[in-house]
């Protein structure tokens, strides 16, 4: 069973994109707003009777349903509003997950956590310092996203498949996110050898602000944080193994203890199963370290 605990235009789309991957057959979409959730879970389920796919999707306000979850999704919080960085949410959105951090401890103790709420790095740190769980269990959803985006990039620049791109995007999912040309390829060539340093210099800053435009276009990201989100669960519940970008707790990896920064991970049954250390080069190094140092100075100023 999976718990998405916030049921607006992302928690919808995560239900929806975990639905259609066929890989729970339990679906509860939790949220503070009378009826939302409800009315969220018919629509979807009237959307799989069609498809023939036996997922059963429910809605409640009650977190005590959340009982028996495998993994439970954190979305609540508000959103990014256009000229808004994802730092700007902390204060509002802190103590909103904090609070469902302490449902999850109470109702759903043997569940993972996967964090999603902005700014996505210090949330993933409250849930891990607010449940007590052990680290592995606690892996925020923000690289993933990013990492689509770099990947429709690398696309849209090279003109191959979307299918043959291998592509990595690593540190705080913020201003300074870190996508990774040199662990990066298409069908296994080099994204440094197939496109200019120019090019690649273009797509990573775009990788960057891309969210940004979205937000002034169309007021939210939904189906690519959704699906991103679907992903990770697939990796959990179908114990792939899959390396995946995910915000996870430090303790020595990277060079850096005490914080909460996406790095790339072995996600299966046991959520993070192994940090994969990747050999970066001192401009590489840099620019993870100043995320560090953000989220740093984002959880130093929480009371938890
Ligand atoms: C995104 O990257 C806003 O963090 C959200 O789509």
């Amino acid at each position: 069973m999976i718990t998405i605990v916030g049921s607006g235009k992302v928690g919808g789309a995560a239900a929806l994109f975990t639905a259609l991957r066929k890989v729970t057959d339990e679906i509860l979409l939790l949220d503070v707003v009378q009826g939302l959730p409800q009315g969220e879970a018919m629509d979807l389920n009237h959307m799989l009777s069609e498809k023939g796919i036996d997922v059963n999707i429910r809605g409640s306000n009650d977190y005590s349903e959340m009982k028996g979850s495998d993994i439970v999704v954190v979305v609540a919080g508000s959103g990014r509003k256009p000229g808004m960085t994802r730092m700007d949410l902390l204060k509002i959105n802190a103590s909103i997950v904090k609070g469902v951090v302490e449902n999850i401890r109470q109702h759903a103790k043997d569940a993972m956590i996967i964090p999603v709420t902005n700014p996505l790095d210090p949330m993933a740190y409250i849930a891990y310092k607010v449940s007590g769980f052990d680290k592995s269990r606690i892996f925020g959803m923000g690289n993933m996203l990013d990492l689509s985006r770099f990947m429709q990039f690398i696309h849209e620049a090279t003109g191959y498949s979307r299918n043959s791109i291998r592509a990595m995007v690593i540190g705080e999912h913020g201003e300074n996110m870190l996508p990774l040309p040199r662990f990066s390829t298409v069908a296994g060539i080099p994204l440094t050898s197939l496109l200019p340093k120019q090019k690649t210099d273009e797509i990573v800053q775009a990788t960057r602000g891309v969210a940004a435009k979205v937000i002034e276009l169309k007021g939210a990201t939904v189906h690519a944080p959704g699906n991103a989100i679907s992903a990770m669960i697939e990796a959990v519940m179908n114990d792939t193994k899959q390396v995946i970008p995910v915000a996870t707790y430090l303790d020595g990896q990277y060079g850096h203890s005490g914080v909460t920064i996406g790095v790339p991970a072995v996600i299966g049954r046991n959520g993070v199963e192994k940090i994969v250390e990747l050999d970066l080069d001192a401009a590489e190094k840099e620019w993870f370290k100043k995320g560090v140092d953000s989220v740093k100075s984002a959880i130093a100023g929480l009371e938890l």
